[in-house]
Formats: structure tokens, C-alpha cells, sequence
């Protein structure tokens, strides 16, 4: 009997989706002789019923192209936008679901989708996910697909500014993306050869970091690159930070979560913009100018490398073979050469962090790379 499996892709967009999308896609007609349909912007579109075939014209042609011809977004099934209202639409779409008899429901996304998708599953979807994200926080999985083009862009802007930093005898502060995870600061910081790397998992003393641009010019060298990944912090931040996550994951009252949740959310305020400030503090410590350069969405855009096409192909093949295989509620993950269904509870809800023991983060420590401890 055909078997029909729908795809959707949510939260942010990544190099290598469509590379996804069309290993899933053609190995689930080409090898199994199942259906295929996408459903367009995320859970939104599996709530609207918005759908486009996949057939083989439709998945040609799409394996270098960036961003997802789905479509994304970052509404929640269970917490769905509508009007001015928030609601649970998962009977909706487990309704809509049904309407196209669908065997499987495929969800390429980053950690968000993983717990969005838990929710699918837990209402009688059979779920299958897929790790993408430049921010390389899924947790279980050596590597998300995304995150080696992202690594690749900022490691080519972090060379770009070291001849103007250089030039100018300047400090250049270089945001880069990851959410609360370092590892995008970390991997572009030391294949670009940054003097400082600023991670969320290692508050930093912002007089460590002044002293080691100091020390650089003590020893002639009258520039530094700064790169500070988007969570990064100052230990006085963290002081206040890491105490309100700790009691949140405690507390299980409504009305205290939610005080909780609005104070984290004003320490999300007043963060915006540290790396303005940071730039600013180095410059009063230092005497040297300092410029501030934003990555940004670039490091989401455009062409995902060879890697990200790889990961993404291999994932999302081995991905029509487990819906053949009718084995559900898994996230094909990656572990060394090998693509491994992983139990999707084992997944949603939780962040890969940069371990402070981590391999790399001691070739950094070993090179003389500052790191603000
Ligand atoms: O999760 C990917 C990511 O690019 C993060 O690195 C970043 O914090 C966030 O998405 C930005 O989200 P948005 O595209 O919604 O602004």
C-alpha cells in the first residue's frame, strides 16, 4: 500500500533544508513509492491545511538553493497566534492530518520544533524529526545541519576583519549568532583566529578581557578581534541570569513561573545591545577605538556547504527509510558517520551547551585565546 508522509519545516531558516527536503523527498518515491506533500510556513500551514505536492519536479533543482521552499515560522501548535487570542490548535492539524491520510509527519526544525513536535506525537501523530539549526544546540546529535555554512560565514568575515582591525589598530567586536549556546562563537572564533571568544557558558570578567588586549599591545600587536557570541555574558550578568533559570526549572505554581518568566524576560531587555556596551567598556579600559560588527541573518543565508548537504542528504534519506521501516516518534540524529533514530522524549526540552571541558575549548586555551575567565 502507498504510503503518505507530509513535511513541514519550522523555526528558523538553515542552510541545507532543501537539501533535506530532497533526500527525504526522493528516496520516499524513488526507493519506497510513498507520497509526499509539504505543508508551507511551519505548524501554521499543517493548521491551514496550506499544502504544495512534492513530486519529483518540485524537489529538482533545490539542493544548493538556501532558506526552505516550504516556508517557516516560529508559531507553536499549542500556542498558535490567532486574532489576539493564543491557542492550542494541535486537534486542528491531528484533524487535518487525518484529512490526508497521512502516515508520518515529518518536522525538520532546531529545539523548539523538537518539543513542538513532541506535542504532535503525543496527540497520535507518528512524528519523525530532523536536527537543523546553526546554533548546533540539539541535543543528542553530534551536529545539526546549518551550523558548518554558518561557521563558514563568520569564519570568513572574522578574516575580513582582521586587515581593517590591523589597519586601524582597533579592536573590532564581532557578534555572532547561536542563541544561548557558544559553539558558532567558539568554532568560527578559532577557525578565524579571534585573541578573545566570549561564550554563554563562560561568563566573562570584562578586566580579563581589557588585560588581554593590553597584553597583546604590551607585545606589539595594536589590534583584536573580539567575537561574542549573541548569549554570551559578564559574570555580573550571569549573577543574576543563572539563579532565575535555576528556579524556574523548581518552580511549578502558574503565577510564580510567570513572575519568574517576567523577570527573565527584562534581563532579556536589558541585554540587547551588550556587545555595544562591551565595545564601549573595552574602548574606556583600553584607550584603543573599537568597532562593533552584527552578523546577523547573513550567517542563515544563502548556499549551504558541502557538509551541511551531506548531513542534510544523509539525515533526511535515512529518514524515508524509518517511515518505511514504520518506526515513529524518533529525531534522526547524527552520531560519527552514522544516522541514528534517537527517542524524540530524549530530545525535545533539552539544550546542547558547550561543555567547559570541551576539546576545542582547550586547543583555544592552549593557543593563548582569551576566553574572559
Ligand atoms: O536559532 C537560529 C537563530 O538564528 C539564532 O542563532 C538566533 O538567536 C535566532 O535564530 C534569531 O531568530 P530570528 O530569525 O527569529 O530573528
Amino acid at each position: 500500500m502507498t504510503k503518505y508522509i507530509g513535511i513541514l519545516t519550522a523555526g528558523g531558516d538553515t542552510p541545507g533544508l532543501n537539501a533535506a527536503i530532497r533526500g527525504l523527498g526522493k528516496a520516499a518515491q524513488h526507493t519506497y513509492g510513498m507520497e509526499v506533500i509539504g505543508f508551507r510556513d511551519g505548524f501554521r500551514g499543517l493548521m491551514e491545511n496550506r499544502t504544495v505536492r512534492l513530486d519529483g519536479e518540485t524537489l529538482s533543482g533545490i539542493l544548493t538553493m538556501g532558506g526552505t521552499i516550504l516556508g517557516t515560522s516560529r508559531d507553536k501548535p499549542h500556542k498558535m497566534p490567532i486574532g489576539n487570542k493564543t491557542l492550542d490548535m494541535t486537534d486542528v492539524m491531528l484533524t487535518n492530518y487525518r484529512k490526508h491520510h497521512l502516515d508520518a509527519l515529518i518536522c525538520l526544525g532546531g529545539n523548539g520544533t523538537q518539543s513542538n513536535a513532541l506535542k504532535l506525537m503525543e496527540k497520535g501523530m507518528n512524528i519523525i524529526t530532523l536536527p537543523k539549526t546553526i546554533d548546533n544546540d540539539v541535543a543528542e546529535t553530534d551536529m545539526t545541519f546549518g551550523f558548518d555554512t554558518a561557521v563558514g560565514i563568520a569564519t570568513e568575515a572574522i578574516d575580513r576583519l582582521h586587515s581593517t582591525a590591523h589597519s586601524h589598530h582597533r579592536i573590532i567586536v564581532v557578534e555572532v549568532m547561536g542563541h544561548s549556546a557558544g559553539w558558532l562563537a567558539l568554532s568560527a572564533g578559532v577557525a578565524g583566529g579571534a585573541d578573545v571568544i566570549l561564550i554563554p557558558e563562560l561568563p566573562y570578567n570584562l578586566q580579563q578581557v581589557a588585560e588581554a588586549i593590553l597584553d597583546r599591545r604590551r607585545k606589539g600587536k595594536h589590534f583584536s578581534i573580539v567575537a561574542v557570541a549573541e548569549g554570551a555574558m559578564s559574570q555580573e550578568e550571569a549573577a543574576v541570569l543563572r539563579p532565575l533559570q535555576a528556579a524556574l526549572s523548581q518552580t511549578h505554581g502558574k503565577a510564580e513561573r510567570q513572575h519568574i518568566k517576567n523577570q527573565l524576560a527584562d534581563w532579556e531587555k536589558q541585554h540587547k545591545g551588550h556587545v555595544l556596551r562591551l565595545a564601549q567598556q573595552l574602548e574606556a579600559l583600553t584607550r584603543l577605538e573599537a568597532r562593533v560588527t552584527i552578523l546577523g541573518h547573513v550567517q542563515r543565508g544563502g548556499t549551504p556547504s558541502a557538509v551541511d548537504r551531506i548531513l542534510a542528504t544523509q539525515l533526511g534519506t535515512a529518514c524515508a527509510e524509518l517511515v518505511h521501516q514504520g518506526q515513529f516518534g524518533v529525531m534522526v540524529a547524527i552520531h560519527g558517520q552514522q544516522s541514528v533514530p534517537v527517542p524524540l522524549p530524549l530530545v525535545a526540552g533539552k539544550l546542547k551547551l558547550v561543555p567547559t571541558d570541551h576539546p576545542l575549548l582547550e586547543s583555544a586555551r592552549r593557543l593563548g585565546t582569551a576566553m574572559g575567565e
